[in-house]
């Protein structure tokens, strides 16, 4: 028999870009009405680097969700060579920091700011561990002589490796991973390592962004690999290692800046993140393990009580808008116009 009802446990989005003024506005509500709980990227202009800057980014965030809604969202701090350790300890203890995420300077979008030596960080990773406070990882070298294919798998030799030897006590979550490397290091790293899997590194190859011409809306950072590395982290998502959990790295930018001769990186997937996980899961054989992957796994890692609200999913279609204005600005959803199988009831 079919099943063509999910109930399941509110899933958190534990990786998500809302980026802020009008854009904020428009991308909040599709996040906050299906999710629980997200952990919000501090990578904005300038990044969010202190606890009163995530308290007051926080606000604009729930001024920005529906009325009545119960969303909360988990803010992190951006890691930079000279963030104060006892700033981020305190807005730890006070709720208002999460975690703090570590952008190699150069990465992605907006990480000037980030990290270039990772030694120079390392009182404040150790004051971290000692908290109980996660690193969350941008997990790819920024060296020009590394192919953007590899940067995440050298990452992990060069830079992960020795900080998790260094500091086997810190917490940590390689976000959006890519590659097989990254799938067999965190099953059998320990329980201090953990990653979060995008809807889009689960279904598309470094192919489809050339399939028929180039797609800038499937460009993004880590770049999609070759299609055995999308099976191995396929596979991971679907197996039940509570090691992977769901984090959508949704990236909003207006249609200009991607559709651009210097188009920037990022995947706008939140309105229809999580009906396409469950088609991938249902496609797999794997709707069982879709509630660990998108409401325990996470709040375990992070040491959060599980949701106690569920919400359901139907088989009847669910067709994703064509595309989204903010401040006049079109922006391209992933699946834009397409009709998934689940909707979000
Ligand atoms: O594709 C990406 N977009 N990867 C990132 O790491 C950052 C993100 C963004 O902020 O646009
Ligand atoms: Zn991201």
């Amino acid at each position: 028999m079919t099943q063509d009802t999910l109930n399941l446990i509110r899933p958190d989005d534990w990786h998500i870009h809302f980026r802020d003024g009008d854009m904020l506005k428009t991308v909040v509500p599709a996040t906050a009405s299906v999710f629980r709980r997200a952990i919000v990227m501090p990578n904005l202009v300038p990044p969010v680097t202190t606890a009163a800057a995530a308290r007051a980014y926080r606000q604009r965030i729930l001024d920005a969700c529906p009325p009545g809604s119960n969303f909360q969202p988990l803010m992190t701090a951006y890691l930079t060579e000279t963030l104060d350790p006892d700033d981020l300890a305190a807005g730890h203890a006070a709720g208002d920091l999460t975690a703090v995420k570590l952008y190699p300077a150069g990465a992605t979008t907006n990480s000037d700011a980030g990290v270039r030596d990772i030694r120079k960080v390392d009182a404040t990773l150790k004051r971290m561990a000692e908290i109980g406070m996660p690193l969350l990882v941008h997990g790819e070298v920024t060296d020009p002589a590394i192919d953007i294919f590899d940067r995440e798998a050298v990452f992990i030799e060069r830079v992960l490796k020795p900080l998790m030897d260094r500091l086997p006590d810190l917490k940590i979550v390689l976000e959006h991973i890519t590659t097989r490397q990254a799938v067999d290091y965190v099953a059998t790293a320990g329980d201090h390592l953990a990653a979060t899997i995008t809807p889009h590194h689960m279904e598309i190859n470094r192919t489809d962004i050339f399939r028929g011409g180039i797609r800038p809306h499937l460009y993004c950072l880590p770049i999609a690999k070759r299609e055995e590395h999308r099976q191995a982290v396929r596979a991971a998502a679907v197996s039940g290692n509570p090691r992977f959990f769901l984090g959508t790295d949704s990236a909003p930018h207006p249609v200009h800046a991607k559709e651009a001769a210097c188009g920037c990186a990022g995947i706008y997937n939140a309105p229809g993140a999580l009906s396409v996980y469950a088609g991938m899961f249902e496609a797999d054989g794997a709707l069982d393990k879709l509630e660990g992957f998108a409401s325990l796994n996470g709040p375990k890692f992070y040491g959060l009580p599980v949701n106690e609200e569920k919400v359901t999913l139907r088989k009847t279609g669910w067709t994703v808008p064509d595309v989204v204005t903010t401040g006049g600005d079109p922006i391209l959803p992933y699946h834009a116009g397409e009709t998934l199988p689940w909707a979000v009831v």
